[in-house]
């Protein structure tokens, strides 16, 4: 048998191709559902620009150096980036973005725009995780970020827009958690009690816990292992080693929060997969997705980002959220179902020649939106398309039509009668009948 990737010569003499494959991690997007992506980010793109956000493009790759910032213990540094060098001479390290905050902080270093800046995004990350339902290698995320101040109403607009995002789609069960990890004064003495607290019990730890331990023992309270819950859920809170100033911070955020209605959830132990973060953090939590892949979102305050790239003093916050796992739990809640396609007339032609290329250009001039069928098939193969499509409208050419320089146009809905018109009143026809079909 010839394997489908080997390329050997069959019997016939004739060589098999290869049949590739999209890599692993990653998947097609097709139509219907990759309309309903682009719909997903146009709510987002809507809500962020009425909010005051601002589109900021950012290169797919940077300088690998960028991406080194999200901290040199974390494993979206160490093990997951995507990394390559260009033909430059000397070759240039550069790797495919895991995360775009670490992008807007070496944009806003390198234009410092003035402060707040306020910009919103979208598009593809890449990080080399181990595939699973919810988890891939090409990802889709839509964030924002607020740069050059540390109001606490900045976290608050910040996380109110997620909330609302959600709400947008017509999610109902997105819980919002939030904590704050401190900042540089109080994040070390917590730090150094949470390490001494998981070293007196290493022994009930598993064996990738004690790993994470030695390189970051924050990250412990992020393992998901059943073994490990016993001690995560005994072990000391940041909040009894916030500084005055943290407290204070969080507590002006939480009744941001409560001013605007945003229900959300404290979660002392909630830690986050990068290391940037102080003082705010937060996740959105799908109760609907029931695996371990519930975040659909998450963000926090990186107050020293920028500077580490090279820029001035500028805090900030942001979150990004998981387009591919919002998308799966709109399916798990039965929300943002995908739309069909908009054709609105389909254009039937057997008489062949140019009518339909016409008729076509001239509907979608209009505005409408227009499919029709290719290769001369029969009258009866193109009215089926023409069902199928969805269309309210048939304009249709045939040898008859053709003659008179006329169209039959026809109501597709049940019921619906049809007329000859000449050609030069098919577009008043047919926005009437669409007219009357709202
Ligand atoms: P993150 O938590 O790494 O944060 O990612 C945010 C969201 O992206 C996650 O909650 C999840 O929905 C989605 N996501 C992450 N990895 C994958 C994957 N492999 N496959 C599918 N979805 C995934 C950040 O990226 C930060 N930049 C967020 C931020 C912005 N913090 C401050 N500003």
């Amino acid at each position: 048998m010839v394997s489908g990737s080997s390329g050997a010569a069959v019997a016939s003499g004739v060589v098999a191709q290869p049949l590739f494959r999209a890599p692993v991690g990653t998947r097609d997007l097709l139509p219907p559902e990759s309309g309903r992506r682009r719909r997903l980010v146009s709510v987002f793109a809507d809500l962020a620009d009425r909010s005051g956000f601002g589109l900021l493009e950012s290169p797919i790759f940077e300088e690998l150096g960028v991406f080194q910032r999200l901290g040199a213990s974390n494993d979206v540094v160490t093990k997951e980036l995507f990394e390559f060098f260009d033909k430059g001479d000397p070759p240039r390290h550069l790797a495919l973005r895991p995360e775009l905050t670490a992008s807007v902080c070496r944009a806003f270093a390198e234009h410092r725009p003035t402060p707040p800046w306020k910009i919103w995004y979208s598009g593809p990350q890449f990080r080399y995780e181990r595939p699973q339902a919810g988890r891939y290698r090409q990802f889709d995320q839509v964030g924002v970020e607020t740069l050059g101040t540390d109001d606490p109403h900045a976290d608050v607009e910040v996380i109110g827009l997620g909330l609302r995002f959600y709400e947008a789609l017509g999610m109902k069960q997105v819980r919002l958690l939030v904590n704050s990890l401190g900042d540089s004064e109080s994040r070390p003495s917590y730090v150094a009690a949470l390490a001494e607290y998981l070293r007196s019990r290493h022994g009930e730890l598993s064996d990738q816990a004690r790993l994470t331990l030695e390189r970051n023992p924050l990250r412990v309270l992020d393992s998901k292992r059943e073994q490990d819950q016993p001690v995560i859920a005994a072990a000391p809170v940041m909040a009894d080693f916030l500084s005055g100033a943290s407290a204070e911070h969080f507590a002006a955020v939480r009744a941001g929060l409560d001013s605007v209605g945003a229900a959300y959830e404290i979660s002392p132990r909630l830690v986050r997969g990068l290391d940037y973060y102080t003082r705010t953090t937060f996740e959105f939590a799908a109760d609907a997705l029931h695996t371990a892949q519930n975040a659909v979102g998450g963000g926090g305050r990186y107050d020293g980002l920028v500077e580490e790239l090279g820029g001035p003093p500028a805090p900030g916050i942001g979150f990004a959220l998981g387009v591919d796992r919002i998308l799966m739990a709109c399916d798990a809640e039965g929300a943002f179902a995908a739309a069909p396609a908009p054709v609105e007339v389909f254009v039937v032609d057997t008489a062949g020649g140019h009518s339909a290329a016409v008729l076509c250009d001239r509907l979608r001039q209009a505005g409408l939106g227009v499919d029709r069928a290719f290769d001369g098939r029969s009258m009866k193969a193109q009215m089926k398309r023409a069902d199928r499509s969805g269309a309210t409208v048939a304009a249709i050419v045939g040898p008859d039509e053709q003659a008179e320089g006329a169209v039959t146009v026809r109501d597709m809905r049940p019921g619906g009668g049809q007329r000859r018109v000449a050609e030069a009143e098919v577009v008043a026809v047919v926005t009437e009948l669409l007219e009357g079909a709202d």
